[in-house]
């Protein structure tokens, strides 16, 4: 097993430049709502996984999307000032790059629309063209921000070099079965959960019983992520939660993020499941205490000095 500054993951997904204001409330149709606080940030759920791997060791090549425009521009500056591999993104000049709008709420909620734009320009061919890169990974990381046909691609691939994969299942959607028994583990949060099994689920009891059906699908491992109520293991064994660290909720977009990107580079370094979800849990916590998805993502330090500080119960 590679040592975790050894590590590569290859993250196949989507960047989005987000658009964020703090809200009261979400406005009704027909209402112009004012908003406060503007501000502008790398995004998407393919580029957050990207940096926040790259934040705790990893070396990262991200295959995605983005137009040629100035958004573009500023989403490639910030992945490459996180070292990460750009050589396989994408430039469509046709499509502008995916833009996302995000309420955050003062009860620390958020709500998100995006425009995937050119992330849905990325092609099962783009992917292949790295089988190579991809055959020499420890481990392949996407979502459901881009086609489905390339999810599936960059994880099969994955599957016959006999790499770690892992599907983060955002944002909501269905996703055919077969895509989804290439993952060696499934990632969705209660929603997502929702989405991918036609259940309603709220609470542990419903959840288990939900990713139970994802497990009848075929599915071997789900790590679900439950928000301020932590996490949750659900594989034909075990079934086991994982409470919440305890944080100053400022923003939690990409918290999720953060938490697949942990659990990837811990796992791929050799972690058994549980510590690498504790991992994940404390790198995902630590993602709600700053404004911004890239600029929340925490590095390696500061996970473990996290970790130090509830050790002692700070
Ligand atoms: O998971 C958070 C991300 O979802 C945001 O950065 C936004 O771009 C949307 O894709």
């Amino acid at each position: 097993m590679p040592r975790r500054g050894e590590v590569q993951v290859v993250v196949v997904g989507s960047a989005n430049f987000d658009v964020v204001v703090k809200a009261a409330r979400l406005p009704q149709e027909g209402e112009s709502l004012l908003a406060s606080n503007l501000k502008f940030f790398p995004g998407g759920k393919g580029a957050n996984q990207a940096v926040g791997a790259a934040r705790l060791g990893a070396k990262i090549t991200f295959i995605g999307s983005v137009g040629q425009d100035v958004i573009g521009d500023f989403l490639m500056q910030g992945l490459e000032a996180n070292s990460i591999d750009t050589t396989w993104v994408k430039r469509d000049p046709q499509r502008s790059t995916g833009t996302a709008f995000i309420m955050l709420f003062p009860n620390g909620n958020n709500c998100i629309t995006v425009d995937p734009g050119a992330n849905m320009s990325l092609t099962p061919a783009d992917v292949e063209r790295a089988e190579t890169l991809i055959a020499k990974a420890d481990a392949l990381s996407t979502v459901l921000e881009v086609p489905p046909e390339v999810v599936e691609a960059a994880l099969r691939l994955a599957r016959k070099a006999g790499k770690l994969t892992v599907l983060d299942a955002g944002p909501p959607r269905n996703c055919p079965t077969e895509i989804l028994k290439l993952a060696d583990i499934v990632s969705p949060n209660e929603t997502e959960l929702a989405s991918l099994t036609g259940e309603e689920v709220s609470g542990h009891v419903s959840a288990r019983e939900a990713a139970g059906k994802l497990l009848e699908l075929g599915v071997k491992t789900v790590v679900l992520k439950l928000g301020s109520d932590g996490s949750m293991l659900v594989t034909g064994k075990t079934s086991k939660h994982f409470p919440a660290c305890r944080v100053n909720v400022v923003d939690p977009t990409a918290a999720g993020d953060a938490f697949t990107a942990a659990l990837t580079v811990q796992l791929a370094s050799g972690a058994k499941i549980e510590t690498a979800i504790r991992y994940a849990n404390q790198a995902g916590a630590l993602a709600v205490t700053k404004l911004g998805a890239q600029p929340s993502l925490p590095t390696h330090e500061e996970v473990e000095a996290f970790a130090a500080r509830l050790a002692k119960n700070l």
